[in-house]
């Protein structure tokens, strides 16, 4: 290895190793978008300390979400949020998904919470994007060490923010092969006022997936609907 370039790689393992003393108990969001964005809020209030990481950290409206997160918020690069926190939220466009969670560098031993749906809205209507397994499946194959837990993907953005909005109890349904890391995630869905429930190894993930799919279509068709699951 060049000099030049060994000193750039210690650079990077120090300002990553900085963070994470820096940064203690947080939760990293990789995607500060409308999930993203919704959850860091909601954590931030039960008193959580919440890492950003966006493609533009310094940008308008990242300063803005920021801000209305609280004081303890930070907003970092996508890799430079993953590896400051041992817990981190992933939340992008799935055709986005492969190049950024591989961007991410090591996620070994870290809970990595799965709220991607495969599927986009292109021409007026929805696409399923190919995964021959689930999308939860391929994180786990892109980073073998990570501990992945599927959740937030069976409800909308806006039921996270407010779930009152929905008249009553909301399940987040929780697919994964560890159980410490699942009842780590059921606690944090309970503090967003939500009820987790466990349906399973990480392929249950397949399921769910599956239903946004059907929300939204019938969004793109002009006939909306708040989408969540309600325990009986
Ligand atoms: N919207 C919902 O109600 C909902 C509900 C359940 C699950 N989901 C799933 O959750 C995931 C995120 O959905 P979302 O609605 O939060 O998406 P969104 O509002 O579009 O935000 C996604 C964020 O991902 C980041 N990103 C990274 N690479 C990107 C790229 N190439 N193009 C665009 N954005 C990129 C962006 O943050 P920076 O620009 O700051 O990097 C962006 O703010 C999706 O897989 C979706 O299926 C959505």
């Amino acid at each position: 290895m060049k000099p030049s370039l060994l000193i750039l790689v210690l650079l990077a393992v120090a300002s990553t190793g900085n963070a994470a003393t820096e940064y203690p108990g947080c939760i990293a969001i990789v995607g500060p978008g409308a999930v993203g964005g919704a959850l860091g809020k909601r954590w931030a209030g039960a008193g959580h300390r919440i890492v950003y990481g966006s493609r533009t950290p310094d940008s308008e409206r990242v300063r803005e979400l920021v801000a209305a997160t609280g004081a303890d918020a930070r907003a970092m690069t996508p890799l430079a949020a993953a590896q400051a926190c041992d817990l981190l939220l992933f939340a992008v466009p799935w055709e986005a998904a492969e190049e950024s969670f591989k961007g991410l560098g090591s996620l070994a031993g870290k809970i990595v919470i799965d709220a991607n749906n495969p599927l986009d809205v292109r021409d007026g209507r929805e696409i399923a994007l190919p995964v021959i397994d689930s999308a939860a499946e391929r994180l786990q194959a892109w980073a073998p060490g990570a501990r992945i837990v599927k959740a937030f993907n069976t409800l909308n953005w806006n039921v996270m923010e407010n779930p009152s909005i929905a008249g009553g109890p909301v399940s987040v349904p929780l697919s994964g092969d560890e159980a410490d890391a699942k009842s780590r995630v059921a606690e944090l869905v309970r503090a967003v006022d939500l009820v987790p429930v466990d349906v399973g190894p990480l392929r249950t993930a397949r399921y769910t997936e599956q239903m946004a799919l059907l929300y939204v279509s019938l969004s793109v068709r002009g006939v909306p609907h708040e989408f969540h699951l309600r325990p009986r």
